[in-house]
Order: C-alpha cells, then sequence, then structure tokens
C-alpha cells in the first residue's frame, strides 16, 4: 500500500501523485527517498510500481543492458533511446536522464543541447551529470535555463580510464576535495546529488552540510536516500557490487522456466 505524504503547504507522493525536483527535495528530514534505475518501459513499470521516488536512465545502461565493460561507450543517441522507453511507461517518479561520457566537460553550448535533446525528444524531466566544483559554473547556467540537475560525486564511473574505481574520502585531503565537490553543485543550485562509493562518515557529514537529499549507492545509511541499479536489486547481475544486495533472483528464475520450457519442446510437448 502506497502512502500519501504531506509537509506544509506542500503535498507530495509516494507513487501516487507526479514526482517533481521541488517534491523530492521536500523529503529531505522527513522520509528517504527512493531511488532506482530503468532502461526500458517494463525496468520502469517494475519501479515505479514498486514505489521509487526517482528512476534514473542510467549510462549503467553500457554495463547492464549493452554488455559493454564500462560506462564509456554510451553516447547520447543511446541515452535519448532508452530514455524515451523509460518515459513511455510514463511512471509517477522523476525521470531523470544520465549525460553521457565527458560531455558535461565539452563547451556549454554542447551541453545545453544535449540536455535540451534529453528533455524535449526523450521525455527526461532531470538530468544527472557527473563531476565536482569544475563543473558548477555549467549546473548553474543550466539551472538558470530550467533544466533541473541532480549531482553524482565521489566515485565516478565515467572517470574509470583516469582513477578506477575505489572509494571515495578515505584520506583527509580527499575528504575535503568530495566535500568541496558536494558545497559547490549544491551552490550552483542542484536540485540533490548522488553520493557513490563515499567513506560513511563523509556521507553523513555531506548529508548534514547541505539543504539538498543526498542519495548513497555504496556509501552507507547517513543519506536522505537510496539508488540502486535495478538489475543487482532484481538478481540480474552476475557479480553485483557487495552493497548491492538482491532482494530476488530473477536471471536464477528465469534459467529454471527456460529450462524447464527446453525440456517440454525436446519431448514434443503441445502445449
Ligand atoms: O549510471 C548509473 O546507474 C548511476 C547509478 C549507479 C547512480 O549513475
Amino acid at each position: 500500500m502506497l502512502t500519501l505524504y504531506k509537509r506544509g503547504r506542500m503535498g507530495y507522493f509516494a507513487g501516487t501523485v507526479k514526482a517533481t525536483t521541488r517534491s523530492l527535495r521536500a523529503l529531505k528530514g522527513v522520509r528517504q527517498v527512493v531511488c532506482l534505475t530503468a532502461y526500458d518501459a517494463i525496468t520502469a513499470r517494475l519501479a515505479n510500481t514498486g514505489g521509487a521516488d526517482l528512476i534514473l536512465v542510467g549510462d549503467s545502461v553500457g554495463n547492464t543492458v549493452l554488455g559493454y565493460e564500462s560506462t564509456v561507450p554510451v553516447t547520447l543517441e543511446t541515452m535519448l533511446h532508452h530514455t524515451a522507453a523509460v518515459a513511455r511507461a510514463k511512471p509517477n517518479a522523476l525521470i531523470v536522464a544520465d549525460i553521457p561520457f565527458a560531455l558535461a566537460h565539452d563547451n556549454f553550448p554542447t551541453l545545453l543541447r544535449t540536455c535540451r535533446r534529453l528533455l524535449q525528444e526523450s521525455g527526461a524531466e532531470a538530468v544527472k551529470i557527473e563531476g565536482g566544483v569544475s563543473l558548477a559554473k555549467s549546473i548553474a547556467k543550466l539551472v538558470d535555463a530550467g533544466i533541473p540537475v541532480m549531482g553524482h560525486i565521489g566515485l565516478m564511473p565515467q572517470q574509470v580510464h583516469a582513477a578506477g574505481y575505489r572509494r571515495r574520502g578515505v584520506t583527509d585531503e580527499d575528504r575535503a576535495r568530495v566535500l568541496a565537490d558536494a558545497l559547490a553543485i549544491t551552490k550552483a543550485g542542484a536540485f540533490s546529488i548522488v553520493a557513490e562509493c563515499i567513506e560513511h562518515s563523509l556521507t553523513k557529514e555531506i548529508t548534514k552540510a547541505v539543504n539538498i537529499p543526498i542519495i548513497g549507492i555504496g556509501s552507507g545509511t547517513g543519506c536522505d536516500g537510496q539508488i540502486l541499479v535495478i538489475y543487482d536489486l532484481l538478481g540480474l547481475t552476475e557479480n553485483p557490487p557487495s552493497f548491492a544486495k538482491p532482494e530476488a533472483q530473477l536471471g536464477r528464475d528465469a534459467v529454471a522456466a527456460i529450462q524447464r520450457w527446453a525440456k517440454k519442446v525436446k519431448k514434443g510437448h503441445k502445449k
């Protein structure tokens, strides 16, 4: 049963009313924000019906759906294609689309055109940008243009060739860097920030320091919400990260179903 939450003058939802960036921001300090990735109409419907407040069309589509080793090969055309499929499911959850590899570091008109295409052509309602202090100016200009931005700090999968996949905020120097990223993006006007694989005590510190929801992944429970890759949650990933505990084993169940059917076919079963 989904519950309708209210706070002050602003009524907001848990799956029954269309989510907005404002309604998500208003959840800070009220309840944890539930976020999931989705890549097509089916996963979007599952996430939405399951109670997600926010659906991220992540560039993790590269690893999960398309068989790439990383998110680096994912292009804008790919993001447009998958975001449009998610939007056709008409979820109440807010639809956020990832800005693919290095595009946020291109010149501003190119970044603006990219965001415009995601919102106008594919039905995204906000974009997510990996990066910190160095992108704060661009984020502020996007927000000014009416494009809601979700930040992404800590481990940034698009930086895999430069920095690898490593936990962030372990040394004092790195803690200061990650905190500065969070503060700069908040000041730039982001409505929320994904905090990936950040030392848990630092995630807590960031969550206290900013007035927008910090959505953790592998960063402990001291934040304002959690996000998971839906394939990891549903048991469709062969080696999910250790922090992603599957709540189902759909991969195993699918293979068993196919094997049962294959057996019947081989026996010449008529139905
Ligand atoms: O691309 C993605 O799915 C993400 C989440 C893991 C936060 O960025």
